[in-house]
């Protein structure tokens, strides 16, 4: 007996700093539906997902929260479990990246790459985005921020390893002309080559000294895995590569496909194949790099207070409504627009009109006038015909657009078949045919003709509607055989129906009404978010307590302004000459937008004294000093006019 042909899918793993939104749960939908999709042909499928949840924003997010980064995640983690069950999503496996398995992995990993020459130690300065977890070097900054997000940049300079990159280049050159499908959609490749491969690789900084949450290198334990290394291994790591038990690692690997968003194609289509070339690991066959789910407003984000959450979703218009929508409404790969009126639109056009209409009026006919029992009878016409080719046409179309992961386009080929099929009704009129007793043939022929197109249609919306799929061949009486992929082909697989009738799959939505009433909730839960506000803000604010041993680790010093300039290319930043006590010293501080530099001589500040030196826009800084933020926009230094410059404040 020949095996099964494995199919190996992933989805990136999530950073579990925050719940997740509707874009994130784009994603995972799209690999379920291909994971479901797969094995329904017959692959015996592995599908991946699961939490990266090692790195500074999550460290930073924890203190802030009053807890251990480990305390922390695992809150978050349990969430997007819970997440993921609610989609129904399939997946085999669900990795974290604070698994002991996939520690010990990585640390192989390094280790390994160190032993090669392909790590090695060096000194680091270069532009940091915090929330993008993200190097850059100047000459990528726009305007100065970071060019993903546009948020501030931090100059950080730090003894790290590097990872051998530029090595790697030809290799990776040879990769994507070989294999010209590694890189999808096509669009994708071409921003690689433009952006990142063509201008020249350089190599890549993969530890971290600054902070401590993350997997310790075994042999410089000062430093961690800088986060990408980390989170990129957990593909082979899922699987038990390195480990005593590596037989999921050597059935699976290398995988069919990483689904990705576009932000991070450079890292699954850059590093992550020079990394696996570097350890004489195979490489992916595909990294498919899908858009963004945007809002009218742009991008979701928890600052702006516009994130769509997928439970709230799901409670109200059902989980195959939305997982349906995912799939339906934009083609993947581009980006797209979510609003509630759209996901009611498509709701009530292709669910509640089409296909609820499809099955409510076949299931109400047969029974009506065979009491469910439903068998060809052969009393065909041309008319039949026509709708079984055109069955036969979506189902060979259907597959080759799943199989290059094109849902919406897949599914938009299943409601062709779907309005076909409800136009045959209107054209075969049955309730006439029901009419004269000589046609009762022709009418159970017909009613036949259509169980059998909801059977091939449900089939093919499984990936999709798992639950409805089941929901309506469960009313069609249809035997296990007639639900499998081998069946789908053969239009007449089925003997005998046995029809039931079943509730209402999607009921219309009043669209204004549904509006109306979605506007009202929402005024309802801003407006006591803001009654909630005052407290969840202290509590989300206040840090976790510290000991006086702790808070003696500050040397707070009054110091006096001598003199003070702007720091040219820079519009916030000041450069103040200070003297504390008998010492000089220098500080740069964001504070332009609020002080012109002549108020400022004269006047005395206190300043964090022994904080670690940074250098802001070529400027050394030997401290810090202390502001009062009263809002976003407007910030107060702390003035000391009747201390003494050097004495320490306690
Ligand atoms: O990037 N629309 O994690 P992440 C579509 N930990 N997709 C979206 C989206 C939106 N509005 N918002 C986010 C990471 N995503 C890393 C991955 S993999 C080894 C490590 C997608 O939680 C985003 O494009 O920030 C990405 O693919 C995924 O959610 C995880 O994002
Ligand atoms: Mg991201």
């Amino acid at each position: 007996m020949s095996e099964k042909q494995t199919y190996y899918i992933t989805t990136p793993i999530y950073y579990p700093s925050d719940n997740l939104h509707i874009g994130h749960a784009y994603c995972t939908v799209a690999a379920d539906a291909e994971a479901r999709f797969r094995r329904l042909e017959g692959y015996d499928v592995m599908f991946l997902t699961g939490t990266d949840e090692h790195g500074q924003k999550i460290e930073r997010k924890a203190i802030a929260a009053g807890k251990s980064p480990k305390q922390y995640v695992d809150e978050i983690v349990a969430g997007i479990k819970d997440l993921w069950k609610v989609l129904n999503i399939s997946n085999d496996r669900f990795i974290r990246t604070t698994d002991d398995y996939h520690v010990a992995a990585v640390q192989k990993i390094f280790k390994m790459l160190y032993d090669k020459g392909d790590i090695y130690k060096n000194e680091y300065e270069g532009w940091y985005c915090t929330p993008c977890e993200s190097f850059w070097t100047e000459h990528q900054l726009v305007d100065g921020k970071c060019p993903d997000c546009g948020r501030e940049v931090e100059l950080t300079k730090e003894e790290s390893y590097f990872f051998r990159l530029s090595k790697y280049q030809k290799a990776l050159e040879e990769l994507y002309e070989k294999n010209p499908n590694f890189i999808s959609p096509q669009t994708r490749l071409n921003e690689m080559l433009t952006n990142f491969i063509r201008p020249g690789l350089d190599d890549l900084c993969v530890s971290r000294t600054s902070f401590k949450w993350g997997i310790p290198v075994t042999f410089d334990d000062k430093h961690i895995v800088y986060v990408w290394v980390d989170a990129l291994s957990n593909y082979i790591t899922a699987l038990g590569w390195g480990s005593d038990d590596d037989s999921l690692y050597q059935k699976y690997w290398p995988a069919q496909v990483h689904l990705v968003g576009k932000e991070i194609v450079r890292f699954h289509t850059i590093i992550w194949p020079a990394m696996l070339m570097a350890l004489d690991i195979p490489v992916p066959e595909m990294v498919f790099g899908h858009g963004w789910l945007l809002l009218e407003g742009g991008k979701m984000s928890k600052s702006k207070g516009n994130v769509v959450d997928p439970l709230v979703l799901c409670q109200r218009y059902g989980t195959d409504a939305i997982r349906y929508f995912l799939l339906r409404e934009v083609p993947f790969g581009h980006d797209g627009i979510f609003s509630n009126e759209a996901l009611i639109n498509r709701i009530n056009s292709d669910l509640a009109n089409d296909l609820g209409n499809l099955v409510s009026r076949t299931l109400t006919m047969s029974e009506k006038y065979f009491g469910g029992k439903i068998a060809a009878t052969g009393a065909s016409d041309v008319l039949d015909d026509e709708l079984k080719v055109l069955a036969g046409d979506v189902v060979s179309k259907y597959t080759g657009l799943m199989e290059q992961l094109l849902f919406s386009n897949a599914f938009s080929e299943v409601f062709r078949l779907v309005s076909r099929a409800n136009k045959y009704i209107d054209e075969t009129m049955p309730w006439k045919l029901a009419k004269d007793e000589a046609s009762k043939d022709r009418l159970q022929q017909v009613l036949y003709n259509l169980c059998e197109v909801l059977r091939i249609v449900s089939i093919l919306m499984q990936p999709a509607m798992p639950d409805t799929s089941a929901k309506i061949l469960g009313y069609l009486g249809v035997d296990e055989a007639g639900c499998e992929w081998a069946s789908v082909n053969t239009f007449g697989a089925t003997a005998q129906f046995s029809t039931s009738k079943g509730e209402i799959l999607f009921p219309r939505i009043d669209l204004e009404k549904e509006l109306d009433q979605l506007e009202a909730d929402k005024q309802k839960r801003a407006a006591e978010a803001a009654k909630a506000a005052p407290a969840a803000e202290a509590k989300d604010a206040a840090p976790a307590e510290i000991t006086i041993d702790d808070f003696a680790k500050l040397d707070l010093r009054v110091a006096e302004i001598v003199a003070c300039e702007i720091v040219p290319k820079s519009d916030k930043l000041l450069k103040l000459s200070l003297k504390v006590g008998k010492e000089d010293r220098t500080i740069a501080a964001s504070i332009r937008e609020w002080y012109k530099p002549e108020d400022l001589v004269g006047r005395r500040i206190i300043i964090v004294a022994n904080l670690k030196p940074a250098v802001f826009r070529g400027v050394e800084s030997h401290g810090m000093l202390l502001a009062c933020e009263n809002s976003e926009d407007d910030c107060k230094l702390v003035f000391v006019d009747d201390c003494t410059p050097g004495s320490q404040v306690r």
